[in-house]
């Protein structure tokens, strides 16, 4: 099995993704992210969020509604040829493909001849009322970021705001993508983090280099290996139309180097055709010289799934044989996932040493009480504590706590860390500063 079709098994074993629609036979290119991957998604959108708004200066927050009027996508281009992926289509076994991605002129199914290509729009369609006609129409956003731009002026003035400064927001997109491939790496409906930066024509250069190296810097804070990330300049002819230009941060998945992020100098495309189209001046005035401008706008934009993808492949290592020396070992293929501590989904998991004992049962429950309120917990009661060790080891869980005898005299616990193995007595009463230590 390839390291990917791991991955994919894995996810689904351990409740991170499952195939959407699956009792009906599964839905293409949907998923579903089960009890595990929504505590993962939920840290790397905290940590985002974390980054943008406590971390940076000057960056507010905004959530836009996924349905907005049909004109945004008229001035934004996404209703023209700008948002189109050219289309061919196999005469043989009609599959389709983005013309992109064919590395000859021939069905890489059948090798079949193809058509010429067809310009397709990502777009989705739907229709708002109760009548399904041209004048209902709309559409799911295929970025987050233009509910930003038709509030720069809501957002700027309700908060006081002066160049430069930054809106962030997380929340769903939607492509009608023509192929969808390599599990949630490119999917229909997924999620986007994006941050505008607004700021004066004159320091974009700056700003844009500022981004660039501020987003690099986060993957790296969160543990991402750094030989496999990338920033790699985007010539002009395989630009968004939008972009003056454009940065992609890559990273190394099995299935090769590809996009987990897009930094855009987006110049004042969305804020002018914004603008013109709406009849609404978008334009600042410089409080201190008197100038009046369009801002220009850095766009920082990471899809959350691909993200979290990058960050599971990542932490995803397999031990031969096992990785205890200290005992005789099971000769187990073990798993480990080595996420950052902001990004586990628990980050504490208590055992009793028996299940059949009721006072070390009462004791761990009584610990679990304690350290709930401060730390995503998991109890586990069922098999040896070297099994219990691995199936958290598993999902990357940082510290495994176990009651056992000595507890109910000395009143102290057994702390295993996830990547030293090393275990230490703590007291009960220090445990929840001691672990809040270690996680922070
Ligand atoms: N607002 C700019 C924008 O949307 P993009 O390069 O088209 O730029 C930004 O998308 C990021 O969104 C990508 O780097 C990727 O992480 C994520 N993304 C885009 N399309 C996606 C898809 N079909 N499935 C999953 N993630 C996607």
């Amino acid at each position: 099995m390839d390291l990917m079709q791991k991955i994919i098994s894995f996810s689904k074993r351990r409740g991170f993704v499952f195939p959407s629609s699956e009792i009906y036979g599964g839905f293409n290119s949907s998923y579903d992210f089960g009890p595990l991957g929504v505590l993962l998604k939920n840290n790397i959108k905290k940590s985002w969020l974390d980054e943008m708004l406590k971390n940076q200066e000057n960056i507010v927050g905004i959530d836009a509604a996924i349905l907005m009027s049909p004109k945004v996508w008229q001035a934004s281009g996404h209703l023209t040829a700008g948002f189109a992926d050219e289309l061919v289509e196999c005469k043989k076994c009609h599959k389709r493909f983005k013309l992109d991605e064919l590395k000859e002129r021939e069905c890489p199914e059948c090798k079949g001849e193809i058509t010429k290509p067809k310009q397709f729009n990502l777009m989705m369609k739907t229709f708002v009322g109760s009548t399904e006609d041209e004048n209902t129409v709309a559409y799911l956003r295929p970025e987050t970021c233009q509910g930003i731009y038709i509030n720069f002026k809501n957002v700027m003035n309700s908060m006081r705001l002066k160049l430069p400064f930054g809106i962030a927001q997380i929340g769903k997109s939607f492509r009608n993508e023509i192929t969808t491939k390599n599990f949630i790496f490119r999917m229909r409906e997924f999620e986007q983090m994006e941050m505008q930066w607004f700021c004066d024509p004159k320091e974009e250069d700056k700003w844009f280099d500022y981004w660039k190296k501020q987003r690099l810097n986060w993957y790296y804070n969160l543990g991402l290996d750094k030989n496999k990330l990338r920033a790699k300049e985007i010539p002009e002819k395989e630009r968004a139309h939008y972009a003056k230009k454009q940065v992609d941060i890559e990273y190394e998945f099995p299935f090769g180097w590809k996009e987990i992020e897009g930094i855009h100098n987006r110049g004042d495309w969305d804020l002018g055709q914004h603008s013109k189209s709406s009849g609404e001046s978008l334009i600042y005035k410089d409080d201190k010289t008197g100038k009046e401008f369009i801002p220009h706008i850095i766009e920082t934009s990471v899809g959350v799934e691909r993200s979290l993808l990058a960050f599971l492949a990542d932490a995803y290592s397999e031990v031969e044989g096992g990785r205890t020396k200290t005992t005789e070992s099971t000769k187990e293929k073990e798993i480990v996932l080595k996420f950052d501590k902001k990004l586990s989904p628990f980050q504490v998991a208590v055992f009793p040493l028996l299940k059949n004992k009721p006072e070390l049962v009462k004791k761990a429950k009584e610990v679990c009480k304690i350290l709930k309120p401060y730390f995503m917990l998991q109890y586990d009661e069922g098999g040896s504590i070297g099994r219990r060790y691995r199936r958290q080891d598993e999902i990357g869980t940082l510290f495994c706590i176990t009651i056992d005898f000595d507890t109910l005299e000395d009143s102290s616990v057994t702390v295993r860390d996830r990547d030293t193995m090393k275990q230490e007595r703590v007291k009960i009463e220090k445990l929840a500063e001691y672990l809040g230590e270690k996680c922070s």
